[in-house]
């Protein structure tokens, strides 16, 4: 049956073990998969920018042995003509086995699953979710810290319009015993259907500073994130906000030795370089994860459509 991943909560915490557990095999044993999706084709609709996120899933497709078909700009695809998402989703359902699909509309990958008779991944929808890019993070964090309870997550930038940062809440606000604390300035702070909806309806013990630095000891994950320019309505606003963090070797001083220090990338300047060199950096390895948990994602919504 055709089923698609809008939102991370789409899949239940079983299906994560189970997705993992994928991954992991496909990272032992890549050779096993290496034909598991001939013969099929991803379409990867981006009408939003993208370098990971698009190139991970199509890298994912071709390790499986499949095909890949790419809009990677509104502006040369019928969109621009005012084509519908709906009608996009429909037409590509006529070319292609899955879609993975970002665009800068809240709601707009439901508005294309709902509408194609192929499954659809959300590749990021406005400032709502990134189910994959949560995928991503949660395999780093399982290979990082051994277990998703226990930990005190520290995210850190811009919580208001930062998807990866709505999703991940989402998804480790399922696991006991986790605390978050919350980094932002002011104005971006995390929005409260997530605040109230999630961790306060939960119970889920949470701080709110605008400090980094008094933030950094207690950490065990810090996820950090860059200030979404795009999403902002004025550039003076952006310009004020852009930098009101920045993790640099210094600060990381003051962090567990065992802090595992993520970004989703693109940075910008919230992380300096002098930090890339630290075993504490997780974030290119976030970036390999994501093509595993995208492998197994895949390859899980192909085998249901052809049940
Ligand atoms: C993120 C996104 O697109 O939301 N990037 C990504 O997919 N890895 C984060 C961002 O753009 O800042």
């Amino acid at each position: 049956m055709k089923r698609s991943v809008i939102d991370i909560l789409d899949l239940s915490t079983e299906e994560i073990e189970s997705l993992i557990a994928t991954a992991q095999d496909i990272i032992a044993r890549p050779a096993e998969y290496a034909h598991a999706c001939a013969g099929k084709k991803l379409a990867t609709l981006f009408f939003e920018p993208s370098t990971r996120t698009r190139l991970s899933f199509e890298a994912a497709m071709y390790e499986l042995g499949g095909n890949v078909l790419s809009v990677t700009d509104a502006a040369t695809s019928s969109a621009s003509k005012g084509e519908s998402v709906a009608d996009t989703a429909r037409t590509v359902s006529c070319y292609a086995d899955i879609i993975a699909m970002r665009h800068p509309k809240e709601g707009a990958a439901l508005v294309a699953a709902n509408a194609a008779s192929i499954p659809v991944i959300n590749a990021g929808d406005g400032g709502h979710c990134h189910p994959t890019q949560t995928m991503a993070d949660l395999l780093t964090i399982r290979r990082e810290k051994g277990a998703f309870s226990g930990l005190t997550i520290g995210l850190c930038g811009d919580l208001k319009f930062g998807r990866t940062v709505h999703s991940l809440i989402n998804a480790m606000a399922r696991y006991p015993d986790n605390k978050f604390v919350l980094i932002s300035p002011e104005e971006l702070k995390l929005p409260s259907y997530v605040k109230k909806d999630v961790l306060q309806e939960k119970g889920i013990p949470y701080e709110q500073t605008t400090s980094l630095e008094a933030a950094l000891p207690q950490l065990d994950v810090l996820y950090m994130t860059r200030v979404q320019r795009e999403r902002f309505f004025n550039e003076e606003d952006y310009l004020r906000l852009k930098d009101s963090y920045i993790l640099d070797a210094a600060k990381l001083k003051a962090a567990k030795g065992d802090l595992c220090v993520m970004h989703p990338l693109p940075r910008v300047n919230e992380i300096a370089t002098d930090v890339d060199a630290d075993p504490r950096a997780c974030y290119f390895k976030q970036v390999l994860n994501g093509k595993y948990m995208r492998m197994a994602l895949i390859l899980k919504l192909l085998k249901e459509a052809a049940q």
